[in-house]
């Protein structure tokens, strides 16, 4: 099964992508982590997205649509979660035609719905893990106590360069503009199943996985 995690920044996109991962032995092809890899490691893609990213602007349609690419030709275990990926119309029809190159079909895009206020409220509070990419949060998610990854045991914690206020706010008007057209787009393609992602973590992933097996 290949699937799409639509919604705005904070929106859990991640969270749940994780929760999906392990449940079901899913691949995570988040575009935003292999962009930010390719920044920390300094490699001339990386430079040159790094700030785009940190102004909170969308990357160029070919470079994202480069990397999906790349990973496509790899084993997916139970399936692709495409997380943050597409972000453009012309994004999703580049996804239709490399799915359907290797033989593969998109099975279902679940929008998670989530109002700007709690949006601002998680992404200020966000922390990740250094060592895995383990999504914290400090008011509902917080470290453990001893300091250490409950997933890999690092003491590494991350803040991200764009989860400040005005990149934030870019951020959310970029998914406004350019990405919420996608709705529409995969409502017509009858694909589309749209849930409240507010609410505790494990009331969501039980959402989303009613609207995958119900
Ligand atoms: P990306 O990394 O994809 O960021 P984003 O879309 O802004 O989304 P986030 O990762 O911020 O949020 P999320 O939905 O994953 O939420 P999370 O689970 O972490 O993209 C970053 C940048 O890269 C873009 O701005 C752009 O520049 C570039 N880019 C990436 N992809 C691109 C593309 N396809 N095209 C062009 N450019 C691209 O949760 C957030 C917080 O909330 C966490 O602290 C979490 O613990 C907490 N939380 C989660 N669920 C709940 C819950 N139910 N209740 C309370 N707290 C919760
Ligand atoms: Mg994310």
């Amino acid at each position: 099964m290949n699937i799409i995690l639509l919604g705005p920044p904070g929106a859990g996109k991640g969270t749940q992508a994780q929760i999906l991962v392990e449940a079901r032995g899913m691949t995570q092809l988040s575009t935003g982590d292999m962009l930010r890899e390719a920044k920390d490691s300094g490699t001339e893609m990386g430079q040159i997205v790094a700030d785009v990213m940190a102004r909170g602007d969308l990357v160029t349609d070919d470079i994202v649509i480069g990397l999906i690419r790349e990973k496509l030709a790899s084993d997916s275990g139970a399936g692709f979660i495409f997380d943050g990926f597409p972000r453009t119309l012309a994004q999703a029809d580049a996804l239709a035609d490399l799915l359907s190159d290797v033989g593969q079909t998109l099975d279902a895009v679940i929008e998670m719905r989530v109002d700007d206020e709690a949006l601002v409220k998680r992404i200020t509070a966000r922390s990740t893990c250094g060592g895995c990419g383990a999504v914290y949060n400090d008011i509902t998610k917080p470290w453990p106590e001893d300091g250490k990854c409950a997933n890999c045991g690092s003491t590494e914690v991350k803040r991200r360069s764009d989860d400040n206020e005005d990149s934030l706010k870019q951020r959310l008007m970029e998914y406004y503009k350019k990405t919420s057209p996608l709705i529409g787009y995969y409502h017509a393609k009858g694909t589309l199943k749209s849930i409240d992602g507010l609410g505790e973590i494990d009331e969501v992933k039980a959402r989303i996985t009613g609207a995958l097996d119900g």
